[in-house]
């Protein structure tokens, strides 16, 4: 059973590596912009929100490839996330994806501005899916709410206002939330809409998503303690090094092993009701024991 849920990944990883990919190619070129983006788009990672978005369109009754412009979108927000959290102005990194950081190759401006490019581009391809009016406002509605100022973007204000300070748990529940889940309930909300799902199931689907949002930057925190560089491919040490308050912090790492495990249980009953959960319980797991 668990193999098929491999093989499923890797399939779904295939379409979004390839609409990626074919994007890139279609791109103009300015100066390094487009090469900067791309260096950072084209670097792998796990691609956790555009599997989302897809096996969430699948599991509420839609056809997958409809959603790939959604997967898009949502990897393209995910990874300007990351180009500005690693600036130095912010988390000041130099490894991400196990290659340096974007403005460690490109410099802090192009860096900037391929976040920005990503930014923007990402709407645009919520507008280029093949799909209703209405669902693809619904998209814009939604991802315009999770990368804003009332999502991530707010939660990375509240991490660079708590460096340094010692953060109450509910402080850090509410970062967390903002800063990683939002972006991670929004990709299972858009595989819902792309699946023209009700209200019900997109309800459903973020309350798993939101239970495993929170499982995984647990355990983001916990890598950046208990983890190495050349396994992690970004920088390890970063959370100490720039005193943020953190679930290890707070928690402690045994304390953190059993919030990821009750969260991921919270996760799974979420979606009591689906036909067919299996995808996202196996997800929620081997997010669970990750160790990258
Ligand atoms: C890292 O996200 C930043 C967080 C929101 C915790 P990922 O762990 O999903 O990074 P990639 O996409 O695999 O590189
Ligand atoms: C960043 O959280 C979340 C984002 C919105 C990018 P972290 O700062 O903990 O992410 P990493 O550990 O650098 O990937
Ligand atoms: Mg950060
Ligand atoms: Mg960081
Ligand atoms: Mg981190």
């Amino acid at each position: 059973m668990e193999k098929n849920y491999s093989i499923l990944m890797s399939q779904d990883l295939a379409l979004v590596e390839d609409y990626l990919a074919n994007l890139c190619v279609r791109g103009s070129r300015y100066a390094d912009l487009q090469e900067a983006m791309e260096y950072s788009l084209m670097a792998g990672g796990k691609r956790l929100r555009p599997v989302l978005v897809l096996e969430t369109c699948r599991m509420c009754g839609g056809n997958l490839e409809l959603a790939l412009p959604f997967a898009a979108a949502v990897e393209m927000v995910h990874t300007y996330s990351l180009i500005h959290d690693d600036l130095p102005a912010m988390d000041n990194d130099q490894l991400r994806r196990g290659k340096p950081t974007n403005h460690v190759v490109y410099g802090e401006a192009t860096a900037i501005l391929a976040g920005d490019g990503l930014l923007t581009a990402a709407f645009g391809q919520l507008t280029a899916a093949q799909l209703s009016p209405e669902q693809i406002v619904a998209a814009v509605d939604c991802l315009a709410q999770a990368a804003g100022p009332e999502g991530m973007v707010g939660g990375q204000a509240l991490d660079m206002a708590g460096e340094g300070r010692s953060l109450t748990r509910q402080e850090l529940e509410q970062l967390q939330s903002l800063k990683t889940g939002a972006l991670i309930d929004a990709a299972v909300q858009l595989g819902c809409i792309a699946a023209g799902g009700n209200k019900d199931q997109r309800e459903q689907v973020s309350r798993y998503a939101r239970a495993m949002g929170r499982a995984f930057q647990v355990r983001d925190d916990m890598l950046d303690v208990i983890s190495s560089q050349e396994e992690l491919g970004k920088t390890v040490g970063s959370d100490q090094a720039n005193e943020k308050s953190t679930f290890v912090t707070s928690l402690g790492l045994e304390g953190c092993q059993q919030l990821i495990e009750l969260l991921t249980r919270q996760a799974v009953e979420a979606l009591d009701g689906f036909d067919d959960a299996g995808f996202h319980i196996w997800l929620a797991e081997e997010m669970a024991q990750r160790k990258k």
